[in-house]
């Protein structure tokens, strides 16, 4: 079945923020923000600005009502700069005007007298300053010291890896309007309309149960509207709480990419043991990560990779140490896969580092020690596992030998073109890490002419989630979706929710729209039942009679045709303070093989082929999930290969714009995705046994990394340092810098 929003978004019909009907007198905001990473903030100069065309009012940090503060995890973080500034991008001031334009024009009127202190980008020198944000997180399975003393072979290496800019396709941006008694009603580009809902009443001091939060979609989050949408809708509902205007902010695309945090990079150290047999019997990292200059999301995302440090292997003995630092980067936050790849390239680099010592590809190491059933994760959940039956069934499928050998025999009698492959098994766990939040609720009404409308806490942001959730009640009421609505998520319908993040939507929201349906349904099968003149017990069926009669005689009956229900996933918890628990639903695993081509003049490359095979459970959307895993690919691969995000010493960033940015476009996707369904009959927690789909795939795309540095090995002896984007350019140093010379 098709997106239910296919037609509206190729019809150009489909609303955004920026198409939100305008109310008269709406103004608009314009932020000035600090062109400094780090300084004392002695003064802000608007004169110039008060004298602009339309403009009404500037707004500074002492005009807040409420507290300045939006830091969700760590109150770290200001509305508006006050006292100092900590990255550049760093909103001071609010500009208010009659138009977008003379709002935008004011703002850069604007100038703050700013005395400079030093500047830290590295997440290791702010480690060594312990400027760390929360303190060091840890997970420990067995005893990695007693296990390197026994390994036949240890390995150790740095692994560094950039950040990567979330280019949702609609910018951040919120609308603020006043509402009667001081109340004000938010239209956010938020992947969390509570957590906006919260933010705004901290900003301006207002209870929650006055401030309205709605979404209709968004054009993409990916993680980076999971908090930092908050800011937007801060600075307008305390603009609109100022002024007693509507106000609007939709940033243009160099403000988003200046002012919001990306995928947090990460410098790594591992240490990897390994017994005759190639089994990984020991494995020891550290990640530093550049948290940026306040908290955001950055410990969850920290966790996250402490989660994933051992991808699909089974290590006995793992100890892994995760440091949170401070930097004067604009705050960094969540991206798909939350942390997740980042732990999952440092694994794989290790393997590799090993294969390359060892005289074996990196394939007969990751085989090896693959997870199986009953072993346990080093935070203590014991593995349900479906890795090596995704490995197997991809081999099968694609054989990889013979893809092996196909390119060994290219690389035999080609000079400059070298071919290289390499596998990517991923498994990712599924569930907010923080068990509270596995909690959602949707309300279903079924109206007298027999449609249906639901709500839900979940956000629609391309990933189809709407889709799915129309799908759940149709499926329970036995209808066509088409008599299904799936309306705003509205914190008036729907109350604190969890933001859509952690891949969990769809199961979360779509087991509380399940249980209203069912729940409506029961009701509707007494009368059903009675309207034949039997017992429900007889087993009576919905389609025994007319939809539309049935709806009708029930109301005339006074029966509830509403439902607002609750679930939380059961079975799951963590405990801290053991580092140890049962913190995911299940798991979702998938094995893919990468083949790359790589100029060795030039230092180009091209993906010639991503073939996986991936655990779906049982798809509810196939047409969807192929969407999922095919974007996720392709953002995965850009994010290993051309995506760098670049920062000079002094926190300016420097690739601010689509001319400075390279993402994938049509002509850099792999000439050939291939996505076989793994078949499992094993039951899970998901909606429907559809095992969540939106961020495990973005994982293949680490394949892409190893695939052409083994590339580059067929043309010459080196080694590469783990370190990525792989870009062209650094592709072409390593083909050509010293000491090693070509092979042939
Ligand atoms: N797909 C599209 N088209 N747009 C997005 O913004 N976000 C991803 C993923 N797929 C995203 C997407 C991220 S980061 C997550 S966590 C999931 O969708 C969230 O949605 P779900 O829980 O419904 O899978
Ligand atoms: Mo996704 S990074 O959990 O929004």
């Amino acid at each position: 079945m098709k997106n239910i929003d296919s037609h509206s978004h190729v019809r150009g019909e489909s609303v955004y923020l920026d198409d939100i009907p305008v109310i008269r007198g709406t103004l608009y905001a314009c932020v000035f923000d600090s062109p400094i990473a780090h300084g004392k903030l002695k003064s802000v100069d608007t004169s110039e600005v008060e004298k602009c065309e339309g403009v009404i009012r500037v707004i500074l940090a002492g005009d807040l009502i409420g507290e300045n503060q939006i830091g969700g995890i760590v109150p770290d973080e200001p509305l508006l700069a006050d006292g100092g500034v900590h990255f550049v991008g760093q909103p001071i001031a609010i500009v208010l005007a009659e138009t977008e334009e003379q709002a935008r024009k004011a703002a850069k009127k604007i100038t703050a007298d700013i005395e400079p202190l030093p500047v830290v980008t590295d997440p290791r020198v702010a480690a060594a300053n312990g400027d760390l944000i929360v303190p060091p997180k840890k997970f420990v399975l067995g005893d990695t010291a007693a296990a390197f003393a026994d390994c036949a072979h240890v390995f150790e290496g740095r692994a560094e890896q950039n950040g990567q800019e979330h280019l949702y396709i609609e910018t951040q941006g919120a609308y603020a309007v006043p509402m009667e008694s001081g109340g004000i009603r938010v239209y956010s580009s938020t992947q969390g309309p509570t957590a906006v809902q919260r933010a705004v009443c901290r900003v301006t001091g207002l209870p929650m149960h006055k401030v309205e939060v709605d979404v209709q979609r968004l054009g993409g989050g990916f993680g980076g509207k999971e908090d930092q949408a908050n800011a937007w809708a801060g600075i307008c509902a305390v603009a609109t709480q100022i002024t007693g205007k509507p106000v609007k902010y939709a940033l243009h695309r160099m403000e988003d990419m200046r002012m919001t945090g990306k995928r947090h990079p990460y410098s790594s150290d591992y240490k990897i043991g390994l017994d005759a047999d190639l089994k990984i019997v020991a494995y020891e990292a550290s990640f530093y990560q550049n948290a940026g200059a306040s908290c955001d999301l950055s410990p969850p995302v920290l966790e996250r990779t402490l989660f994933h440090c051992t991808n699909s292997y089974y290590i006995p003995n793992v100890t892994a140490t995760a440091y949170c630092c401070r930097t004067n980067l604009p705050p960094n936050t969540a991206f798909r896969g939350f942390g997740g790849p980042q732990g999952m390239f440092v694994i794989e680099s290790a393997i590799a580092h090993a294969a390359e010592k060892l005289g074996v590809t990196a394939a007969e190491i990751q085989r090896a020690n693959l997870l199986e059933d009953g072993d346990e994760f080093p935070y203590g959940q014991l593995a349900e596992s479906e890795a090596a039956a995704s490995w197997s069934q991809a081999d099968a499928s694609f054989d990889f030998s013979a893809l092996r050998l196909e390119a060994d025999e290219f690389n035999a009698t080609s000079k400059y073109l070298k071919k290289g492959i390499a596998l990517m098994p991923i498994c990712f766990g599924i569930s907010f890490t923080k068990t509270p939040m596995n909690q959602a609720r949707s309300l279903v009404h079924v109206y007298t002419d027999g449609s249906v409308a639901v709500s839900t806490g979940a956000v629609e942001m391309g990933q189809g989630v709407n889709t799915k959730m129309a799908q759940v009640a149709a499926a329970v009421f036995g209808l066509d979706v088409t008599m299904v609505k799936v309306h705003t998520t509205n914190t008036l319908r729907i109350a604190n929710t969890s933001p859509t993040a952690a891949s969990a939507a769809a199961d979360l929201n779509g087991k509380a729209t399940q249980i209203a349906c069912e729940t409506i349904r029961e009701r509707l099968l007494d009368v059903a039942a009675s309207m034949l003149g039997k017992e429900t017990s007889e087993g009576v069926a919905l389609s025994d009679v007319d939809w539309k009669d049935l709806v009708m005689e029930a109301h005339l009956r006074r029966v509830n045709l509403s439902e607002h229900s609750h679930y939380a996933t059961p079975g799951i918890g963590f405990d801290w303070s053991t580092a140890k628990g049962h913190p995911f639903a299940y798991h979702v695993y998938g094995t893919a093989i990468v083949g790359v081509t790589v100029d060795c003049l030039r230092g180009r490359y091209e993906i010639d082929y991503v073939k996986c095979c991936h655990d779906f459970g049982t798809s509810m959307n196939t047409a969807v999930g192929l969407g999922q895993i095919e974007g996720g690919i392709v953002q995965g691969l850009g994010w290993m290969t051309m995506e760098e995000v670049v920062y000079d010493e002094n926190g300016k960033l420097r690739s601010n714009a689509l001319s400075t940015y390279k993402v994938p476009d049509i002509y850099s996707v792999p000439k050939e995705i291939d996505v076989l369904p793994l078949h499992t009959n094993r039951n899970n927690l998901a909606i429907f046994n559809s095992k969540a789909v939106g961020e495990p795939p973005l994982m293949y795309g680490i394949g892409a990394y190893f695939a052409i540095r083994n590339a580059i090995k067929a043309f010459r002896d080196c080694e590469p340092e783990f370190d990525c984007p792989f870009t062209p350019e650094r592709v072409l140093m390593n083909l050509y810098s010293e000491p090693n010379a070509e092979k042939n």
